[in-house]
């Protein structure tokens, strides 16, 4: 960190340093930074002119604030089923979903997994539609031989507190679009930034996104070797893989939790079971599909997002730089209390 002061200024080298790294990593000529991931995907949408009216679909499992996001601009959220090996909005139930006043998507890569972006730009080709790609989980992933948040016609990322980049909170925009990014910066500009990503801030991150590559490397052979101690567990269904050429970030390591293999143990009892081994493992998001029909329209059936709301488990990324020794100990836990759930007995 520099000691000359410059990271208290309004106006210094770091944000616009850190902008030029994330626009050249991702081989984009507009990077923006602002005050958080939230933010990034309402500005991102703003940037695609979304109207008052207009529709976006997204999946009915998402982080919420991109539902919010779509009705703070006065659009109305239209729900889509995901495909329940990556956690991301299905391809191949766009289509069905688009109506007269359909302008856009906002697809989110979630826990571990990527999107089916190939489609999703060619559904969106054809029926005119924009993208606003979520990459806020993913930072570092190669998504069809592409890195996130490059498909979209605006991707965005997340700085927040609990994230793989992080200065606490923070985000940015990301585009190939001069239209897109010149409209962002005047919807930050009210005579200063609105919604800014500090200088200090961006100090503290310059670092981290040279680290990224090294970083995700090592998660990567931590969940690798997860998934390899856990394959023979019936009713864990994990997150897909990614295919040759493509790289995963996880953030998140998603599992689907199928209790009727845990001898019927309801997903809080399993979680409370690992809890107690030490492991922190949690629940997913809880999705849209219990929100007011005056709020939003759904595009199809959403039996995916349901059971994704209802299953998903979910071990959280810090675990995934330590030591492999600790990933034994997670993968014994996990086999512990399949032990107990088979034998009926209580995990202590
Ligand atoms: C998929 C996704 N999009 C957006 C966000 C919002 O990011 P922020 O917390 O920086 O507002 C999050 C945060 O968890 C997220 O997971």
């Amino acid at each position: 960190m520099s000691r000359d002061g410059s990271w208290g200024r309004y106006h210094g080298d770091h944000v616009a340093w850190l902008e030029q790294q994330l626009a050249s990593w991702h081989g984009l000529p507009f990077a923006l930074t602002c005050c958080s991931g939230t933010v990034a995907v309402e500005l991102a949408l703003r940037g695609l002119k979304i109207q008052p009216g207009d529709e976006v679909l997204l999946a009915g499992y998402d982080f919420s604030g991109n539902f919010r996001c779509i009705e703070a601009l006065g659009a109305v959220p239209v729900l889509v089923d995901i495909d329940p090996e990556n956690w991301s909005l299905a391809a191949d139930r766009v289509e069905q979903a688009i109506g007269r006043a359909t302008r856009a998507i906002v697809v989110s890569h979630l826990h571990g997994g990527r999107a089916d972006m190939r489609t999703l730009t060619d559904v969106a080709a054809r029926h005119d539609l924009q993208i606003v790609e979520d990459a806020c989980q993913v930072p570092g992933a190669v998504v069809q031989g592409r890195p996130a948040g490059t498909w979209g016609d605006a991707g965005v990322l997340s700085f927040g507190g609990s994230k793989l980049l992080t200065a606490g909170r923070g985000g940015a925009v990301i585009t190939k679009r001069a239209d897109v990014h010149q409209r962002i910066k005047i919807q930050c500009e009210r005579g200063n930034h609105a919604f800014p990503l500090s200088e200090l801030q961006a100090a503290v991150l310059s670092p981290q996104v040279a680290k990224l590559p090294e970083r995700n490397e090592i998660r990567r052979q931590r969940v690798g070797q997860l998934l390899a101690g856990l394959a023979d567990l019936p009713g864990l269904h994990p997150v897909a893989q990614p295919s040759p050429g493509d790289q995963a970030s996880y953030y998140k390591v998603a599992f689907r939790y199928e209790s009727a293999h845990w001898s019927g143990w309801p997903r809080d009892q399993f979680l409370a079971a690992m809890q107690a081994e030490g492991v922190a493992i949690d629940v997913g998001f809880r999705g849209f599909l219990r929100r007011s029909r005056r709020r939003c329209r759904v595009g199809g059936e959403l039996h995916h997002a349901q059971r994704a709301v209802d299953e998903t488990v979910l071990l959280h990324h810090p675990v995934l730089l330590s030591d492999a020794s600790i990933i034994e100990q997670i993968v014994a836990a996990f086999r512990k209390v399949a032990e107990h759930t088979v034998n009926g007995g209580s995990v202590g």
